[in-house]
């Protein structure tokens, strides 16, 4: 039986602590999307994340640390720049990834030469890994190819109360609400892997220079070699076609009215609620507060997940900053599918 653990209990660290310290499995919250987490340095309790997930064994996972000095322990060659960005943005939705050493096994890595590393910010996540004196792997916690995970009942929703997960621990909704950024520190420059909380213009006043890797942009081939393996899986994805409609509000209203049937939903910005009138839309967040945007994504794609939605119309944000990371989960849940409402309309 899953044991729910209220971030209010004052027990709550010591027994997450300690289940994580024998191996087991427990569910925790981040500022970012919920994490499926074990003690990353033991192979066998690493493996299980794989199984109860359903995760490709070619996707490495993330080591959560509870201080940024930890970095040290797991990693070598450690540039000036990633002390930077970890003074800067830790602890906080920033994930780094540079060379691993020996002692974190190729389990966790997928058996590449480098680990991704993060120190997360929701402060009852930070004690648990203190208090179990490892550091934890944690996966975004949602089934693998289904949209992560930003509350704890998402998290009972996806295993049940009778799955693999020793416990849950429940610290509410996820104030981010998309995963990390990734950036890898392990090549000549920087490079930008995964859009996240800390957008681009962020990392480059403290960078100076930022590549942004060709997987964040566009699909990618199932056999494609890709710095960071998990970009290349459709992702966050509801069970229906997912079709992003560009244009102004008015013109991808006008397209969605004539193409909307049977079978369809409409996931929009909560300015243009009022113009989906009478097909039941549904607002994921404001398009001027671009963070409501990210922190309802996740939440709006699973409350569309379901077996009579096949189509889901879906209006994404422009601009940088955690928009761009709005943009690219849409974009891989759908596809990277977008019809432009103003050029159809011609
Ligand atoms: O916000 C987050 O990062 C959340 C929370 C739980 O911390 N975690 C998360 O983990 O999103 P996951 O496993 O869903 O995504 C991790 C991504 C994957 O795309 C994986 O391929 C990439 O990080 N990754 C992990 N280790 C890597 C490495 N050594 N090099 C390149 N990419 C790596
Ligand atoms: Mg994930």
């Amino acid at each position: 039986m899953t044991l729910l653990l209220k971030e209010s209990d004052p027990n709550a660290a010591r027994i997450a602590a300690e289940l994580l310290r024998r191996g087991e499995l427990v569910a925790l919250p981040t500022e970012t999307v919920y994490g499926l987490g074990a003690d990353g340095l033991n192979e066998q309790a690493v493996a299980s994340i794989f199984a109860a997930k359903g995760r490709p064994q070619d996707n490495p996972l993330i080591l959560h640390i509870s201080e940024p000095a930890e970095l040290d322990n797991y990693c070598h060659d450690i540039p000036a720049a990633a002390w930077k960005l970890a003074e800067r943005f830790w602890p906080g939705p920033l994930t780094m990834v540079l060379p691993v050493k020996p002692i974190v096994p190729p389990r966790t890595t997928a058996g590449l030469d480098t680990v991704a590393v993060r120190c997360p910010q929701t402060p009852i996540t930070r004690e648990i890994i203190r208090l179990a004196g490892v550091p934890v792997a944690a996966p975004s916690a949602n089934l693998s190819g289904k949209p992560s995970t930003t509350t704890a009942l998402h998290v009972l929703h996806d295993y049940g109360a009778d799955g693999p997960l020793a416990a849950i621990v429940d610290a509410g909704p996820c104030r981010v609400g998309v995963e990390s950024t990734i950036v890898s520190l392990a090549g000549q420059r920087p490079r930008l892997l995964r859009p996240g909380g800390v957008g681009p213009e962020a990392l480059r006043a403290v960078l100076g220079e930022l590549d942004v890797d060709r997987a964040v942009t566009g699909s990618i081939a199932a056999d494609a070699v890709v710095r960071a393996p998990g970009m290349k899986y459709k992702h966050y994805a509801p069970r229906a076609q997912v079709l992003i409609v560009d244009g102004s509000a008015e013109a991808a209203a006008a397209y969605v009215r004539r193409e909307y049937g049977a079978g369809d939903a409409v996931l929009c910005f909560a300015e243009e609620k009022s113009l989906y009138e009478g097909l039941n839309p549904l607002a994921y967040g404001s398009e001027a507060d671009p963070e409501t945007l990210s922190a309802g994504l996740f939440a709006a794609l699973r409350t569309l997940d379901r077996d009579d939605i096949s189509r889901i119309f879906a209006r994404c944000p422009t601009g940088g900053g955690v928009a761009m990371a709005v943009r690219n989960r849409l974009e891989k849940a759908a596809g990277f599918t977008h019809v432009n409402a103003e050029v159809t309309l011609c």
